[in-house]
């Protein structure tokens, strides 16, 4: 890895084994865009990658010129990267090179969570500054290069070193342009119950993206986006994507113009935001991560796997594999008491689960979810002993403790509201729209966040909690803190998000032993934000088997199995009605951090042992499962969407794992193969499956890795056939709803 700097073409070539980023100083002054992508050979100029020579727009106005800090108002005419207004009322800004500074590894941005390096050697990172002598807007242009990642991160630093304030209207995170617009634009959207779904199309001329301005990134559209080139697959082809450290409003979008060029932008949602930068003062943009493949959409997001399970997620849980957990909400809502819980909690236990988490309703008087948020004070009638007692009780029984809570928000019946009805977000003199019957905290005021570290540290301190899930179940209407004056309320969903991450901070350092899992009402906000506190979320609450292949596969684009909650819920499914097998559940929920959300006291025998059998299966692949490769095979996005398949790999290709599944039975027989990545070609491996519970497998066979990864896996029939198995189409896949796990162990 190195960051080169050729005095005599002033350009910089950033370049590691797997991807080159290459920018010059125009003769202007300004920061040109050379390249992002293959990795190309040092040493040689690339400075004809961009215009042969740029003293400024003059004659040449809306040419798509190249550009890092794109700005309004000099000549380029498509979507900016950064907006600043002066006194004057003007936007123009002429950024011109100053300087720039190489450092070893890789500084951390103030407030904000971003990725982070463990030893110099593992990144470098230039900083280039750029000023705007009108107004003495001074710009720290980031660009960080990990040591063995196709990966760049790209923050912006804007100093005010004039004397008068400037107002910054849009301030994005990374522009990034592109010689070509021959791209399909993919992004993570849905809703509640049905996040993250691949969607996809081709760029086409205009501007197209996703964005939020809910205060939270939300369950709609997630903080990132890929292109991929119209023949890439998911293991061969380029792909590059964007993803933004940030949980709060943001854009991220892609704009083609008549030339044929494409520009990416990503950042702060510049609708409704404004940020008054007072002379001397500082404001630094979230993180943008750019990650770039030759390897399909699969490489790219292993290069996000990697890096966000390894340098972003951090902690001690960072490097640890998930307890297997049960959860109590879907088996008790608000209706249980210290008895109910600890039933719940023995048989889990005795089913093998390691980790009973207490949700909602445990605090104030809250039977149901019109009160109570913002009193995080046990409710005696429920729990007499308190805390202290049920995690006494649970512990007993051998299992862990997790506790439910959600700071951020107060029921207008609640002891916290009737105190300061002021804490709750709105505007003086207009009504305050309630969802969910809650209102939000004005975590912008840092009272607020000092009570809630005082509150919330007290509940954790009361008992050894080992997990929290921190929810989030409304977005924010009615913008505005009286902590900030009328010209300054475009900060406040910025200041919100800084005040909940500051909570986090505080939170996660005065108990370094908790696992906190992130939530916003499902995966409202799974976002890499989140991810540097809570390295795992919930992903989504709709827990039907069918819908998580979606989902899981939706969102394993940009996270790791390990960030992404999946549980195994009763059916029929609380979300959808629908009713799958237990098999098919739990197979679909071994592909991430694996538990259980239902009342096993309502589970036949049969049940308890399909689970305990599930359990027994998980524990000794989880650190495969979680750690591995993923590689994704099948798309329920493809097609008739009828068929998802994916496999997990070990990185020696000893060991992998193989989850196939069929939603509607397909009449008639067959033939079908799916082929395998990540093996060993030259390895034999021995293959066993199980088809309709994690008990005894249908068989043993052995395969040459080659011809798994050439030719396939039998799935019909299955490879191996099940004892006992007659001629062809005797043992083809029957029924909706089926699944098959294999597992290949190299001999
Ligand atoms: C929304 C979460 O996603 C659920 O899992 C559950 O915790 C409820 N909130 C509790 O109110």
């Amino acid at each position: 890895m190195t960051i080169a700097w050729d005095s005599a073409t002033r350009e910089w070539h950033l370049a590691n084994e797997q991807a080159s980023y290459a920018m010059r100083v125009l003769e202007n002054g300004w920061l040109g865009h050379l390249h992002w992508g293959a990795a190309l050979r040092p040493g040689a100029s690339l400075r004809h990658l961009g215009p042969a020579d740029f003293p400024g727009f003059t004659n040449r106005v809306g040419e798509p010129v190249a550009l890092e800090v794109p700005v309004p108002g000099g000549g380029d005419l498509r979507i900016p990267c950064l907006v600043v207004g002066s006194p004057d009322g003007a936007t123009v800004l002429d950024l011109r090179y100053e300087g720039h500074r190489i450092l070893a590894g890789k500084p951390e941005l103030p407030g904000l969570p971003s990725t982070y390096v463990e030893r110099d050697e593992d990144a470098e990172t230039l900083e280039v500054d750029v000023r705007d002598a009108s107004t003495g807007l001074f710009v720290v242009v980031r660009t960080t290069l990990f040591a063995d990642r196709p990966v760049v991160a790209r923050s912006l630093t804007l100093h005010n070193e004039g004397d008068t304030v400037l107002t910054v209207r849009c301030a994005m995170s990374a522009a990034l342009d592109l010689p070509d617009a021959r791209w399909q634009l993919v992004t993570l959207s849905g809703q509640w119950a049905r996040e993250r779904h691949v969607h996809e199309r081709p760029l086409v001329p205009g501007v197209q993206g996703v964005g939020s301005v809910r205060g939270a990134s939300g369950h709609e559209h997630n903080p990132f986006l890929a292109l991929r080139r119209a023949d890439t697959t998911e293991d061969r082809g380029e792909a590059l994507g964007v993803s933004l450290v940030y949980s709060a409003n943001f854009l991220a979008e892609a704009e083609v113009e008549p030339f044929g060029t494409a520009r990416v932008r990503i950042g702060i949602n510049p609708d409704g935001f404004a940020w008054q930068l007072e002379p001397g003062s500082e404001f630094t943009t979230p993180e943008a991560i750019l990650a770039w493949s030759d390897t399909g959409l699969g490489g790219l997001s292993e290069a996000f796997h990697d890096l966000f399970r390894e340098r972003l997620a951090r902690g001690r849980w960072r490097d640890r594999v998930r307890p297997i957990v049960l959860n109590n909400w879907e088996a008790t809502y608000f209706d249980f008491d210290h008895d109910r819980l600890v039933e719940i909690a023995t048989k889990a236990g005795e089913l093998g689960v390691e980790l009973f988490v207490l949700d909602d309703g445990w605090f104030g008087r809250r039977d149901r979810d019109d009160s109570s948020l913002g009193d995080w004070v046990v409710d005696r009638r429920k729990l007499p002993g308190g805390l202290e007692a049920l995690v006494r009780d649970v512990k007993a029984l051998g299992l862990a403790f997790g506790l439910w809570i959600e700071p951020e928000m107060v029921s207008p019946d609640s002891d916290l509201y009737r105190a300061h009805p002021d804490w709750a977000i709105g505007v003086p003199g207009r009504p305050r729209t309630e969802s969910r019957q809650q209102l939000v905290l004005d975590m912008a005021r840092p009272e607020v966040v000092d009570h809630l570290t005082a509150m919330l540290a007290a509940v954790l301190g009361s008992a050894p909690i080992d997990y929290v899930k921190w929810d989030m179940n409304r977005n924010i209407t009615e913008p505005w803190t009286p902590s900030l004056p009328a010209d300054r309320q475009g900060e406040f969903h910025h200041r919100y998000m800084l005040g909940v991450y500051e909570l986090y901070r505080r939170l996660t350092s005065r108990f370094p032993d908790i696992l906190f899992e992130s939530c916003a009402g499902g995966g409202g906000r799974f976002d890499a934000g989140m991810l540097a506190f809570a390295p795992q979320g919930w992903t989504s609450d709709d827990t039907d088997g069918v819908e998580r292949t979606r989902i899981q596969w939706g969102t394993s684009l940009a996270y790791p199995l390990s960030s992404m909650a999946a549980h195994v819920s009763a059916v029929p499914n609380h979300q959808t009605g629908r009713i799958t097998p237990l098999f098919f559940r739990a197979a679909v929920a071994m592909f991430g951090a694996f538990g259980y959300e239902l009342d096993p006291m309502a589970m036949t025998m049969a049940e308890q042992r399909d689970v305990a059998g599930q359990v027994a299966w998980y524990l000794p692949r989880r650190e495969l499962i979680q750690r591995g490769r993923f590689i994704r095979l099948r798309s329920p996005f493809a097609g008739d969407g009828n068929e998802t398949a994916w496999m997990v790999a070990s990185r020696d290709a000893v060991q992998a794992i193989v989850g196939h599944y069929r939603t509607l039975a397909r009449p008639g027989p067959v033939r079908d193969r799916l082929r395998l990545r990540g093996l060993d070609p030259a390895a034999t491996y021995r293959i066993t499956c199980w088809t309709d519970g994690f008990g005894e497998p249908t068989g043993t066979v052995e395969r040459a890795g080659d011809e798994l990864m050439a030719v396939g896996l039998g799935i019909e029939p299955p490879d191996p056939l099940p004892a006992g198995a007659g001629p062809d189409g005797v043992r083809m896949i029957r029924g909706d709803f089926q699944a098959r796990m294999f597992e290949l162990v190299r001999i």
